[in-house]
């Protein structure tokens, strides 16, 4: 059954293409380490936590990007999705520059800001997929 294994994705997030969806509960796994973070090694754990987070992301984003064009999403929708994309890995990057340059400081302040970022992505951009992932599904 399609979603069985996703421990961290509701699933109303639940789009229907299985390394998608494995791909987004990755992603909240990670958001869930990252709201666990406390204690002395708190810092260097969150750096571990969002070196994993970027490297999932930017294989994510390449895989939905991808399968948007398969999809034959294109035009504004298409770009403004990739483009929200690219700002999200921007942030990220953002983020980990600081964090070499003399740590993360809050923490605790990080989790919330970077789940943000990544639950409103979802909602506001790849739930509009689920339809398109539905019609392919449906064809296959
Ligand atoms: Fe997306
Ligand atoms: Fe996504």
């Amino acid at each position: 059954m399609l979603g069985q294994d996703l421990r961290f994705l509701p699933a109303p997030f639940v789009l229907g293409d299985r390394l998608l969806d494995s791909q987004h509960d990755g992603l909240l796994e990670c958001l869930d380490a990252l709201k666990k973070l406390s204690g002395d090694s708190a810092a260097y754990k969150c750096n571990e936590v969002m070196s994993e987070l970027t490297g999932r992301m930017a294989q994510h984003f390449d895989y939905e990007e991808a399968m948007m064009r398969k999809l034959g999403v294109k035009g504004e929708l298409f770009d403004q999705h990739v483009a929200a994309h690219t700002e999200i890995m921007d942030e990220i990057s953002h983020i980990h520059l600081t964090s070499i340059s003399g740590g993360y400081g809050a923490t605790d302040a990080l989790a919330p800001k970077v789940s943000g970022w990544v639950l409103s992505h979802m909602m506001k951009f790849d739930l509009a997929l689920k339809p398109l992932i539905d019609d392919a599904n449906r064809r296959a």
